[in-house]
C-alpha cells in the first residue's frame, strides 16, 4: 500500500523511542508532503514526496490536504461490560456522587449484576460492538480490564471475552485483572481478598488469560495494604501491576504503585507535590484519564505541574459504563488540551507513544517507524494538525488501516 501526498506524517521516529517525558513531549516529530508506504503488514517506508521511489502499489491513497497519524494506544479501559448505566447518570445530574451512587447499590456492582447474568456469548457481542467503535475513532491498540466479574467464573468469563476480541479483531489487546474492583455484595472483604489470591489469581494464570494485574485503590475499596498483598500475588503468577491511583481521594495509590514497580498509575485526579515527588523516582508511566473526570466532575490532573517534574505522561479513555462512557481518544485528546492545558503535541505524544510504553508496546505500536505494525488513520482534509483537538467532538477520521489493510469505517 502506498500512501501519497500526505499534508503531515505525524509522530515519525526513526528509531524506536521507549517514552517522551517533560519538555521532550512539545516534540512531535512531523514529516510535511510526505509518503507511507506498508507492506506484510508492517511500516516498510516513509519520507518526503520529494524523496519517494519510483513505485506502483496495488492499493494506492491520495491523502492531499490530510494528516495521518499512528493509530491511538487505549492503555486503560473496561470495555467488556453487559450494560449501559444512564439511570445513574441521570441520579448524577440531580446531585448524587459516585460514592452516594455505589452505596445505594449502584456503581461497579451494578455492572457486576448484569454482567453475571450475561451468558459470554451475549457480553462477547455487546463488546466487540464497542471494539468496532474504537477503531472507527482511530484505537489500533487497547488494554482491557476485567472487574465487573467479582466471582471466579465471570472474571474469568469477562477476560475470556477480551481475548476473543483480541482474536476477532485487528486490535492489539492487552488483558488485566481487576477483581479487586470492588467487594461483592454478602462477602466480608477480607474473605473475597482470599478469593482472590487463592482462586481467582491461579485460575486466570493457568488459562494465561491475563497480562496485568490492576487494584482499584480508594477509600471505601482497597487500601494500600490490601492493593499491596493482592499486586504481589499477581506477580508471582506472571501479572504486572498498574493500578487505579488517586480518583476520589490522596489515597496513597501513587505510592504503593511505586514500592510494587508497577507499569502505570492511572487516574491521578488527586495527587499534590508528595505524589509527584515519588513518581519522579520511578519508572511508572502517570496516566491520566480525562473522561472520567470529565464525567464525573473530578478535578483534571495536574499535567502541566507533572511535565514540569520532567516525567513523562499518557492519556487513555477509561472507558467504562460508569464514570467514562467513552472511548473517543480523539475527545481525550481535546480534553487533554482543553482542561489539562496539553499541547497538541503534548497531547498526540501522551495518547501514542506513551500509551504504547505503558503496555510495553513501544517496539510495535505508537509511532510511524519502519517495521512497527502498520496500524495508522488518515484525516479528513485540515488545516492545521491542531484542528484535530481544537474541534472536540468532530468526526475527523477519514479512514482506518490496521495491520496495514482498510478497515472499513
Ligand atoms: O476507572 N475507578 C474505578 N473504576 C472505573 C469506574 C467503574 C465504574 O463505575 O463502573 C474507573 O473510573
Ligand atoms: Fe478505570
Amino acid at each position: 500500500m502506498l500512501i501519497r501526498n500526505i499534508k503531515g506524517l505525524v509522530q515519525v521516529r526513526e528509531s524506536i523511542v521507549h517514552q517522551v517525558a517533560g519538555q521532550a513531549m512539545a516534540d512531535l516529530p512531523v514529516i510535511d508532503h510526505a509518503y507511507l508506504t506498508i507492506s506484510g503488514g508492517v511500516i516498510s517506508g516513509f519520507g518526503p514526496m520529494s524523496e519517494m521511489p519510483q513505485m506502483s502499489a496495488a492499493d494506492e491513497i491520495d491523502a492531499s490536504g490530510c494528516f495521518v497519524l499512528p493509530s491511538f494506544v487505549d492503555s486503560h479501559t473496561h470495555l467488556v461490560f453487559a450494560a449501559s448505566r444512564e439511570e445513574e447518570f441521570v441520579m448524577k445530574i440531580k446531585g448524587a456522587t459516585y460514592e452516594q451512587i455505589a452505596a445505594r447499590g449502584g456503581g461497579i456492582l451494578n455492572s457486576a449484576k448484569k454482567l453475571q447474568q450475561a451468558s459470554e456469548d451475549e457480553l462477547f457481542e455487546r463488546s466487540l460492538q464497542r471494539a468496532h467503535e474504537i477503531m472507527r475513532t482511530g484505537t489500533g491498540a487497547v488494554e482491557i480490564k476485567s472487574g465487573y466479574g467479582l466471582t471466579v467464573r465471570d472474571e474469568i468469563k469477562m477476560l475470556r471475552v477480551a481475548k476473543r476480541i483480541a482474536r476477532h479483531t485487528p486490535l492489539t489487546v492487552r488483558t488485566t485483572f481487576l477483581g479487586a474492583h470492588a467487594v461483592p455484595a454478602g462477602i466480608k472483604k477480607e474473605d473475597y481478598i482470599s478469593l482472590i489470591v487463592r482462586e481467582m489469581i491461579p485460575a486466570i494464570a493457568a488459562e494465561q488469560l491475563a497480562d496485568y494485574i490492576d487494584v482499584f485503590c480508594e477509600q471505601g475499596f482497597f487500601s494500600v495494604d490490601e492493593t499491596e498483598k493482592i499486586v504481589k500475588e499477581g506477580k508471582r503468577f506472571g501479572m504486572k501491576p498498574r493500578i487505579h491511583a488517586n480518583q476520589l481521594h490522596r489515597s496513597g495509590g501513587v505510592q504503593v504503585g511505586v514500592k510494587v514497580g508497577a507499569l502505570s498509575v492511572d487516574h491521578l485526579e488527586n495527587i499534590g507535590v508528595e505524589e509527584i515527588e515519588v513518581l519522579k523516582n520511578s519508572r511508572i508511566m502517570p496516566t491520566a484519564l480525562p473522561g472520567a473526570a470529565f464525567f464525573l466532575g473530578l478535578p483534571f490532573p495536574p499535567a502541566r505541574t507533572i511535565l514540569e517534574a520532567g516525567l513523562p505522561l499518557a492519556i487513555a479513555s477509561d472507558y467504562n459504563p460508569g464514570s467514562a462512557p467513552s472511548g473517543n481518544m480523539p475527545l481525550m485528546v481535546a480534553l487533554a488540551c482543553i482542561k489539562m492545558k496539553l499541547t497538541p503535541e503534548e497531547a498526540i505524544n501522551a495518547a501514542t507513544i506513551n500509551t504504547a510504553a505503558a503496555l510495553e508496546l513501544q517496539a510495535t505500536h505508537g509511532s510511524i517507524t519502519k517495521g512497527k505494525v502498520a496500524n495508522v488513520f488518515i484525516t479528513r482534509p485540515m488545516s492545521s494538525l491542531a484542528y484535530l483537538p481544537y474541534a472536540f467532538g468532530s468526526s475527523l477520521i477519514d479512514q482506518v488501516i490496521l495491520g496495514g489493510k482498510r478497515y472499513n469505517i
